[in-house]
């Protein structure tokens, strides 16, 4: 991909002065940045939501002016709904947006793509053969600090690449997991890595390219669920670079995230999206103590709406409808957003076999 296929545009309406109509399904956590995501794109309007619990539905509904539903088969069926965007818990994204695609709904999964390597690749498929496009939203490749990076990397301004590595130290309560889907192998599919970290991890296989092999470690600490809540795993990318990932819900009060790319030209280091240090060279040095010292919305499981996340999905969105006006793939499309889980199941992969996996 070159530095202008990753620039994710903010689009305004199609030279034909067309409006796409969206659909939501799944009225819950993440709906809201969805729906005023699409509220601030010229040529988007959110015609409908669907939540199998009526209540939720409903009061979404009512709050976003537009209609709503309780069954898929319900929303899909309208033809005054072009793009479906998928916000179910995330072992469902593949089977709702199979059902969108097969209705000839555009499809925008929220992260991650989904929890098995098998179902992405239907609902990959299920978009090949509908002629309908297939996108995911992870939002933080839309925001600057990390355009900036990926940017100056593809420029070559870091020079060969050593090391890229995330760390996700965040708090998750007894509470959250016991809301219902989080932390079941089922529909989370995996803890910490699969739900919280997917987050870094996708932004670090954005900037330093495709993984050669994994050694890693997904254990259950601190929490009584099904799946891990700290992950640990060295990568060896095929660009020759080595990396590191760490992801937890269990550190004490929770811990802003952090990236860092090395080079032999320069070193980057983001705490909790905030540059805390940029040594590049040719640029003037930046270094920041205070980095991190506010938690981001993506630490903290209520944080409700986030202006950062809402924009940067006002960009993926926007890019989504691009895409079908020029018909080519979303610049996030299923094949971009499946490398993550790749990387992930392979870390679980390696820490049951205790074996390096080669990808
Ligand atoms: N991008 C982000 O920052 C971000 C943040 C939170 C969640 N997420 C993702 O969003 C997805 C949903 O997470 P959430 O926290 O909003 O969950 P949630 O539990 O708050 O909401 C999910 C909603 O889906 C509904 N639902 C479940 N099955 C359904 C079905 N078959 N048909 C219709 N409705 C159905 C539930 O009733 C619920 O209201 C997950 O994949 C999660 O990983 C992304």
């Amino acid at each position: 991909m070159t530095a202008q296929d990753s620039e994710l545009v903010h689009r305004s309406p199609g030279e034909d002065g067309r409006t796409y109509g969206f659909g939501i399904v799944g009225c819950g956590v993440i709906a809201p940045t969805h729906a005023e995501a699409i509220s601030r794109l010229d040529n988007a309007r959110l015609v409908a939501v669907c939540d199998m619990n009526e209540e939720a539905a409903r009061s979404f509904g009512t709050e976003w002016n537009c209609d709503y539903v309780t069954d898929v088969a319900d929303l899909v069926a309208r033809d005054d709904i072009d793009v479906c965007n998928i916000l179910v818990p995330s072992g469902l994204h593949a089977k709702l947006g199979i059902q969108a695609a097969q209705a000839g709904k555009h499809v925008i999964c929220t992260k991650p793509i989904d929890i098995t390597l098998e179902a992405i690749d239907a609902l990959i498929a299920a978009g090949e053969e509908n002629g309908v496009k297939i996108g995911a939203t992870h939002q933080f490749r839309g925001f600057p600090v990390y355009e900036r990076i990926k940017q100056a990397v593809e420029e070559g301004r870091f020079g060969e690449l050593l090391y890229g590595n995330a760390f996700v130290p965040w708090y998750r309560s007894d509470e959250y997991y016991a809301r219902g889907w989080q932390g079941t192998k089922a529909l989370d599919g995996g803890g910490a890595l699969m739900n919280q970290s997917v987050h870094y991890i996708d932004l670090l296989l954005w900037i330093m390219g495709e993984v050669a092999s994994v050694c890693g470690f997904a254990d259950n600490l601190a929490h009584d669920i099904e799946v891990e809540d700290c992950g640990t795993a060295a990568l060896k990318f095929t660009n020759g670079a080595q990396g590191l990932i760490q992801g937890t819900t269990c550190t004490y009060q929770g811990q802003p995230a952090r990236l860092e790319i090395h080079g032999t030209k320069g070193n980057v280091m983001v705490v909790a999206d905030e540059i805390a240090l940029w040594e590049v060279e040719g640029d003037e040095r930046v270094f920041n103590p205070e980095a991190g010292m506010v938690m981001t919305g993506a630490s903290d499981p209520k944080g409700g709406m986030q202006e950062s996340a809402v924009v940067a999905h006002v960009k993926e969105i926007g890019d989504m409808l691009a895409a079908i006006e020029e018909d080519r793939e979303p610049v996030l499309n299923a094949r971009e957003a499946r490398r993550a889980v790749e990387v992930i199941l392979a870390i679980y992969e390696s820490s049951e076999k205790g074996e390096v996996v080669r990808l």
